[in-house]
């Protein structure tokens, strides 16, 4: 039976990722800092991210290990909560480093969490792995110290794959589509500033399966975007949600009234406003196929609102 060790792995994409292998027969270690926590998906492990202790047995002959870890980036980033999501990216990277440079049979891959932010705010170039260009400002430096943390050390026996995700459209309740779909049902689901911000997305089940498959693909290694291959616009992305759910209008959210909103929900306008424009060139050079390339499918999935015709294709191959 394969193994795979998830750090941090008992919030939204963690469990996703467990649900997943676990369904294809694998063994799921999950490491969190928590006791006694009961999961939908994986068997857990005890660990405080930070030294190490007995968990450092279950990297012995792991097929892959995936870190999650880290703090939510949604919240006010005053200087105490900056700190806490720096140090609790960095500290537990650098602390699996140490253990897996301790086991006699080390993980064959380990996949670390990382992030679509580190390019620079664009409205008009696409950013690959080989070409996009990094971008400044808090969450770009600790993307960058993140994965200076993870390529550091020189481990031989394990490849390394860093994943610069975007956002993950799936239904678990710490997850930003929920939030989106609420806002879109009540009215509120109109663009979001001028609207013009690139917005790179990934279906939840291309996350596990883009997972699944760099673990697979032994020639695949460094950075890697998880991302669908066809990001929109803001307003293209509200109207899309909107129809997905079958509401007709939506009020826009000018830039006072975001930075308002944003204040009074602890959160930062940034991680709306930002243009993420990334794509998947690694992956698509490797021949990775999308199960969701294009937003209204995804959404549509997401909402339940499938066409009868889609619906029978799926059903007919067994996809989800
Ligand atoms: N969700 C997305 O759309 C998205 C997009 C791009 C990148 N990412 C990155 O992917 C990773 C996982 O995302 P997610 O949405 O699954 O996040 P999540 O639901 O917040 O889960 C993160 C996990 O990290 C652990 N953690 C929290 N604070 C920690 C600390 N101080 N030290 C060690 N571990 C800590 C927690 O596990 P325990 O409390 O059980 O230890 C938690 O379950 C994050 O690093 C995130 O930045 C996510």
């Amino acid at each position: 039976m394969k193994k795979i060790v998830i750090a941090g792995g008992t919030g939204f994409l963690g469990q996703a990722l467990a649900t997943h292998f676990e369904s294809k027969g694998w063994k799921v270690i999950v490491l969190t800092r928590s006791e006694n926590q009961t999961l939908e998906a994986g068997q857990t492990v005890f660990w405080d991210g930070k030294e190490t202790g007995p968990w450092v047995e279950e990297l012995e002959g792991a097929s892959a290990l995936v870190n999650l870890s880290g703090k939510s980036v949604n919240c006010r980033y005053h200087a105490r909560n900056r700190r806490e999501i720096r140090d609790s990216r960095i500290q537990p990277t650098r602390t699996l480093a140490n253990a897996i440079s301790n086991v006699a049979k080390p993980p064959a891959v380990w996949l670390n969490a990382a992030s679509a932010t580190i390019y620079r705010h664009s409205l008009e170039t696409p950013m690959t792995e080989a070409t996009g260009e990094l971008g400044h400002g808090f969450s770009v430096d600790v993307c960058q110290a993140w994965e200076n943390a993870f390529f550091q050390e020189h481990l031989p026996q394990t490849r390394k794959i860093a994943l610069r995700t975007s956002m993950v459209l799936g239904h678990a309740k710490n997850s930003v589509y929920p939030i989106l779909a609420r806002l879109a049902r009540c009215g509120m689901g109109g663009k979001l500033s001028h609207g013009t911000q690139m917005v790179s997305w990934i279906h939840q089940t291309d996350f596990n399966r883009a997972v699944e498959y760099v673990i697979e693909d032994h020639d695949i290694e460094g950075t890697v975007n998880l991302t669908a291959p066809a990001p929109v616009t803001n307003s293209v992305f509200m109207s899309t949600l909107r129809e997905s759910l079958g509401v007709p209008f939506g009020l826009p959210h000018y830039k006072p009234m975001l930075e308002v909103a944003a204040w009074l929900l602890r959160t930062e306008t940034e991680l709306t406003l930002k243009s993420r424009y990334v794509v998947p060139e690694k992956l698509l050079q490797h021949r990775f196929l999308f199960r969701y390339p294009f937003l209204d499918e995804a959404l549509r999935a997401l909402s339940g609102n499938r066409s009868d015709a889609e619906s029978s294709i799926r059903n007919h191959y067994s996809l989800p």
